[in-house]
């Protein structure tokens, strides 16, 4: 049978955070516990400040499953790209590097798929049948495919290239408040985005998640598009969510 309470720990860009996931609601039965990540991004470093992350979270619950999410396409385990995180993480071992330092089974996936399985599992993708494209803005911009509620793992398309340039570089949240760019003008940025996203893809839906979904009226309004487009349900903690989640369907 499949366990009914996980821990998920999402990996980011500026902060580790943790908590144990009830899978049946969704809900979180501890707090949340973020710690900043370490400069540099270095693997060793995350693997120590996730180490103490697991302690505090984990207080009396040794035996549930772990999922840990990541920026990075994860194929069998390993990290097989760095944005916004050490180079040091290319090709490595991940899922079994951070087995040995925590003592027990590990699920590893990227963080956007964690985010899009959340969404499809509990939040804004629940019952959506056909094509969900959830893109998540925030340091770097993270995408996840699902079809009829299955995902197709390491989309990556917050590296698409429009006019040339890597479009997460203009378009995540990050370069908003890097260049201090007013709604609107973020706006047109995104508009190029998600009209490029809606001409290769067709989506029946886009879910829009991220710390700044929850500004979504100050900026979804201002977006034309023939896809409907909302902002996600769980928004900064749809990563530990769907970790959670997908570290008990891999048990399976
Ligand atoms: C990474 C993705 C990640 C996204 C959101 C991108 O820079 O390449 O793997 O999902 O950021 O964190």
């Amino acid at each position: 049978m499949s366990a009914t309470t996980a821990i998920g720990i999402d990996i980011g860009g500026t902060g580790i955070k943790g908590a144990v996931i009830n899978l049946t609601t969704g809900a979180l039965l501890t707090d949340r516990i973020k710690i900043p990540t370490p400069k540099g991004g270095r693997p060793q470093d995350i693997i120590d400040t996730t180490t103490e992350l697991l302690a505090r979270v984990a207080t009396g619950t040794d035996d549930l499953p772990v999922g840990i999410c990541f920026p990075a396409v994860i194929k069998n385990g390993h990290t097989m790209s760095a944005a916004n995180v050490s180079d040091k993480w290319i090709g490595l071992a991940a899922e079994s590097v951070f087995e040995k330092a925590l003592k027990r089974p590990i699920h590893f996936v990227n963080d956007a798929d964690a985010a899009g399985y959340a969404e499809s599992q509990f939040g804004a993708a629940q019952n959506v049948s056909g094509v969900v494209l959830l893109t998540t803005l925030g340091t770097g911009i993270g995408t996840a495919l699902l079809n009829n509620g299955v995902l197709v793992p390491n989309t990556e398309l917050g590296h698409l290239q429009i006019e040339g340039k890597d479009y997460e570089s203009k378009a995540a949240y990050s370069a908003k408040e890097r260049e201090d760019l007013s709604w609107d003008k973020w706006a047109t940025r995104l508009q190029k985005y998600y009209s490029t996203l809606e001409a290769l893809f067709s989506p029946d839906l886009f879910i829009v998640g991220g710390g700044v979904s929850k500004h979504h009226e100050d900026f979804l309004p201002l977006l034309r598009l023939k896809t409907r487009i909302i902002p996600a349900v769980h928004r900064n903690n749809a990563g530990i969510l769907g970790a959670a989640a997908l570290a008990v369907k891999h048990q399976d």
